[in-house]
């Protein structure tokens, strides 16, 4: 059977995983499989800002290299993931900002600092970029971080702008959860969009990160909301797709599952600014849902023994007919 990646008729889309860096370097199904099906790689973990950059102004970027030279040898793309965050920040910072040893004015030079320098580290090597991650609420008001409290909402531009001269090439996204169809927070950064790209502001995409649960409804106009960025000249790509459910897994759930990767995958398809479409993990062996919801789990193509589940076939099907 051929892999994932030689079924995209369209040649323009990127199929992807997240990269679970202990997985890759233990398992070699794991990497094997990830090499095999994929042609975008996103590492979990391991570019966030606590993983780069330990303790103040001593990098580390092994993991994250050692995936970049994964993906390399494997004729695979790098998406990367994330600049610009209220989670997973250095200790150093937080306390920092918390004791009040790191005042406004700094914060900003440190955020200006850190954009600079990871995407400098991998200029030429990352297509897109989620420069802003999760910056807003559900009701469409900017969420509150420190970036938002010490800096206000100037830091989401100055981020972009940041990103873009240290790589003129790399595309630049936002990228939330909960942004699948045209809802209060989708629009919020739909109308953000169009307030920067007016004033120059280099924003090129919409990362929609596609974390579902068969147990909600499937969001409503998904393709009316690519469509709507696209039309502005903007990139979309779904960044982080699974579909999670209450365990024990049955048929029926799975079928509803198949159905809804099956259905986000078609609205990606069908848009043609819609350039990736990416697993957040591609089998149920390792994955952060069932950390996270209690009780659920089984949200990834594969099984934990690397069978495909329906859902899996479902995603080879959408992709052969387009
Ligand atoms: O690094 C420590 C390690 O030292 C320790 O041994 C281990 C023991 O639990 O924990 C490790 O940290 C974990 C980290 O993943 C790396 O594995 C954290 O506890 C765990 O909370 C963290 O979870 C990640 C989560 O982001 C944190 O925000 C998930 O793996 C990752 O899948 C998830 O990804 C996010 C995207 O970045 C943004 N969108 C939502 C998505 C799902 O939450």
């Amino acid at each position: 059977d051929k892999p994932l990646r030689d079924l995209a008729a369209r040649q323009d889309l990127r199929i992807g995983t997240a990269v679970d860096m202990e997985a890759l370097g233990s398992d070699r199904a794991y990497r094997s499989r990830t090499a095999r099906e994929f042609n975008s790689v996103t590492a979990e973990n391991v570019m966030k800002w606590e993983v780069v950059e330990p303790e103040r102004g001593v990098h580390d970027w092994a993991e994250a290299d050692e995936l970049v030279r994964f993906a390399q040898r494997n004729g695979q793309a790098v998406r990367g993931h994330t600049l610009v965050w209220h989670s997973q920040l250095p200790a150093w910072l937080t306390s920092g900002v918390a004791d009040g040893s790191i005042d406004a004015a700094e914060l900003r030079r440190i955020l200006r600092d850190h954009v600079t320098t990871q995407v400098k580290h991998f200029k030429g090597e990352i297509y897109e970029w989620d420069v802003v991650n999760e910056v807003f609420n559900e009701d469409g008001t900017l969420r509150e971080s420190i970036w938002l409290q010490k800096l206000g909402p100037s830091y989401i531009a100055d981020a972009f702008r940041w990103a873009h001269a240290a790589d003129p090439k790399a595309k630049l996204f936002f990228n939330d959860y909960n942004v699948e169809g045209v809802n209060a927070k989708s629009t919020a950064y739909y109308d953000l969009a169009v307030r920067l790209r007016q004033q120059g502001v280099p924003v090129h995409g919409f990362g929609i990160q596609g974390h579902l649960d068969i147990g909600y409804g499937f969001p409503q106009d998904v393709q009316a909301n690519l469509e709507r960025f696209a039309a502005l000249g903007m990139r979309t790509a779904f960044t982080e797709v699974d579909v999670r459910m209450t365990l024990p897994v049955d048929d029926a759930k799975l079928a509803r599952q198949a159905d809804d990767y099956r259905r986000l995958l078609a609205a990606c398809l069908n848009v043609r600014r819609c350039t990736s479409f990416t697993v957040w993990g591609f089998t149920d062996k390792y994955s952060w849902v069932p950390e996270w919801f209690s009780g659920q789990g089984a949200a990834n193509l594969l099984d934990e023994e690397y069978a495909a589940k329906p859902a899996y076939t479902a995603v080879r099907h959408e992709l052969a007919a387009h």
